[in-house]
């Protein structure tokens, strides 16, 4: 099995990375931690435990952590996921706790507390979380197997021309992150935009016929109509569970080895992820981007854990 911790923003495609990792047997769901972003840190907070009661999770840790990003003021995203952060379908109370500690804290405790290697870091959110955890504790950065998140692009943007939301918000913690010499595979728009919730995917999450499928069902309904009115897609792009699907199978997603910098002076490109595709990437290169997705096998994969989860 593949370990993760899934540091996340719900965020309606963030519940989706989250029912996938607990319902795809590859996967062993070390942590969830949640971070500033889509809405402010309590309301993402709040969103990943009602997440957790709809999917029937128990036993895995919880902890919420950044409020605010490294250097600039708070951005949210309610154009696209309203004001609760995850509107559309009505939200259970939480029936866990969140655990005591700080996210930076429970990151680096279980990682520390893991073999070498043994760990892999899925954000889906800000990176404001993981630069902290690799500031305040050094040693997590050659413990991690690899940092796979959904962030940025090479292509378009989403939260300026060039920029995509989870970058563009902190741009100074994804330099870090980026920067670091874990190997860092950056699942961005160029391959999450071909995560489409067609008509045609929605009819099968529905067919599945349970309470979290249609907990799914009602959030692609809101996603699609808040992404057509902002952004003039006719399926919603569904990123997060993109990141979780190449950890449980990295032939779903297509990578190419590409040396990649994050712009932080730009006065139109803040928060660009430059990919610098000119040559063979050197020798010393840790970074690769996502180009192709096999989007079929992908939403088998989410209609599979919906079954494994069933009816909670
Ligand atoms: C990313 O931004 C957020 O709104 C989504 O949850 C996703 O992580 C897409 O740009
Ligand atoms: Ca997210």
């Amino acid at each position: 099995t593949k370990k993760i911790i899934l540091d996340c923003d719900p965020g309606h495609d963030d519940a989706i990375a989250i029912l996938l990792a607990h319902g795809n047997p590859e996967i062993e769901l070390l942590a969830v931690t949640t971070v500033v972003g889509n809405q402010t840190l309590p309301k993402v907070t709040r969103n990943a435990l009602a997440v957790a009661r709809i999917a029937g999770i128990t036993g895995v840790p919880f902890a919420a952590g950044a409020d605010r990003p490294l250097v600039r003021t708070i951005e949210n995203a309610p154009d696209i996921h309203g004001e609760s952060g995850m509107d559309g379908p009505v939200l259970p109370e939480p029936s866990i706790e969140l655990d005591s500690r700080h996210a930076v804290d429970l990151i680096i405790d279980t990682i520390m507390a893991h073999e070498p290697g043994e760990i892999t870091l899925v954000p889906t959110g800000g990176l404001t979380n993981i630069a902290l955890a690799a500031r305040k504790e050094p040693r997590i950065v050659e413990r991690v197997k690899e940092v796979v998140l959904m962030g940025g692009g090479y292509h378009v943007g989403n939260w300026s021309a060039v920029a995509e939301f989870n970058i563009k918000i902190d741009p100074e913690a994804a330099h870090i992150v980026f920067n670091e010499s874990w190997p860092v595979v950056m699942v961005g728009l160029d391959l999450t935009h071909q995560a489409l919730a067609t008509p045609e995917v929605v009819e099968k999450v529905q067919a599945v016929g349970t309470k979290p499928a249609q907990f799914v069902v009602e959030l692609l309904e809101f996603f699609g109509i808040t992404y057509k009115d902002a952004q003039g897609f006719d399926s919603p792009p569904v990123h997060d569970p993109c990141a979780v699907a190449y950890v449980i199978d990295p032939t779903i997603v297509q990578t190419v080895k590409v040396p990649i910098d994050i712009e932080l002076t730009g006065t139109l490109t803040l928060g660009m992820t430059v990919a610098d595709f000119r040559a063979p990437a050197p020798d010393d290169c840790t970074t690769w981007a996502a180009t192709t997705l096999d989007a079929d096998r992908f939403w088998d994969l989410i209609i599979d854990a919906l079954n494994n989860i069933g009816e909670v």
